[in-house]
């Protein structure tokens, strides 16, 4: 299980518990999937389609698209989508 860059007693939102590439990760309630990920040490979201280079947070606010993510089959940003027990993310979302 990741999340450990969580200072423990400094943050009481709820736990938020799902699954990035088949790792199980707790973020906290009002999390990005970027932040929860970012949060357990998940920095490459998706690799580029042109190059294979990895790719990940850049503009976190929904503007460049660098972070797409594959939510329960959908395509989205990673950096505008919140966090949801149960939900599984892969990297890789198509443009
Ligand atoms: S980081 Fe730019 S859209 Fe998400």
């Amino acid at each position: 299980m990741s999340g450990a860059a969580r200072l423990p007693g400094v943050d009481d939102r709820r736990d938020v518990v799902f699954t990035f590439d088949g790792e199980r990760i707790v973020g906290k309630e009002g999390d990005t999937v970027a932040m929860a990920a970012w949060a357990a040490s998940q920095q490459v979201l998706r690799n580029s389609s042109r190059d294979g280079t990895p790719r990940g947070v850049l503009c976190n606010m929904g503007i460049c698209f660098e972070c797409l993510v594959d939510v329960d089959g959908a395509t989205v940003r990673a950096c505008t989508t919140l966090v949801r027990d149960g939900m599984q993310v892969r990297r890789g979302g198509r443009p």
